[in-house]
């Protein structure tokens, strides 16, 4: 699997990634994670887990996997690492890594996927979960300014409703069981503490969907 640390690129086997995750309690997996700060903050507060921030664009998360790269007192985090990959070429290396896995305010085709119910995106995020892990997914169609990219203008209107019926049943193929489709409020989207759903509570956004699951 292909990582960065700063400007470093490097790769990382299984059997290193089963090493690394080993000590730890759990394996967080932030799918779409951009610069990787949340993944950062994340991993700092919860030294008990493993988190992988994925992301296909690598100088998205130089500035985080740098400092996490650090020694410790200067930053550096032992529990984390950053994956350079896309949802379509899924390492092989997280196939059932992980017990918790985020998907925040995606675009381009992670959205897509999602939103669409497409089986080999959806099925690849089934593949990185564990039995009975736990995943979050919260989708906002409208986090793009003018203008908005091709790839979304034809997507349906994504609701609580919409995703329940059209997207849990894709999921459910995947032994993903969704057990909440709902609005949030800008308040819960603030809290997310991600870059974007920061951004994104600067302005009055339209409500984000939660979707949350289980792996049976
Ligand atoms: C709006 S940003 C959100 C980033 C982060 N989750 C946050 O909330 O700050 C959407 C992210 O989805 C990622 N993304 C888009 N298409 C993807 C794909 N096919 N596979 C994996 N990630 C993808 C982008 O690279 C981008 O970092």
């Amino acid at each position: 699997m292909n990582i960065t640390r700063g400007r470093t690129a490097a790769t990382l086997t299984h059997d290193q990634l089963l090493a690394a995750a080993a000590p730890y309690a759990g394996v967080t997996l932030d799918v779409g994670a951009g610069d990787g700060a949340w993944a950062y903050r994340y991993a700092a507060a919860h030294p008990d887990r493993y988190v992988i921030a994925l992301d296909p664009v690598r100088e998205n998360m130089r500035e985080w996997s740098a400092k996490a790269a650090r020694k410790p007192e200067k930053g550096g985090l032992p529990n984390i690492t950053f994956a350079v990959a896309s949802i379509e070429a899924p390492p092989d290396e997280l196939r059932a890594i992980a017990d918790e896995i985020f998907v925040t305010l995606p675009w381009g085709s992670l959205m897509r996927g999602i939103i669409l119910a497409d089986d080999a995106v959806l099925g690849a995020i089934a593949s990185f979960a564990r039995p009975a892990a736990s995943i979050r997914i919260v989708l906002n169609t409208r986090i793009f300014d003018d203008p908005v990219p091709l790839d979304v203008r034809d997507l349906p209107e994504v609701t609580p409703d919409y995703a329940r019926e059209s997207v849990a049943p894709a999921f459910a193929r995947h032994d993903i069981r969704i057990e909440e489709s709902r609005w949030m409020d800008a308040d819960e989207v603030a809290a997310i503490g991600t870059t974007w759903a920061k951004r994104l509570s600067h302005r009055s956004p339209p409500r984000s969907v939660l979707v949350r699951g289980v792996r049976d």
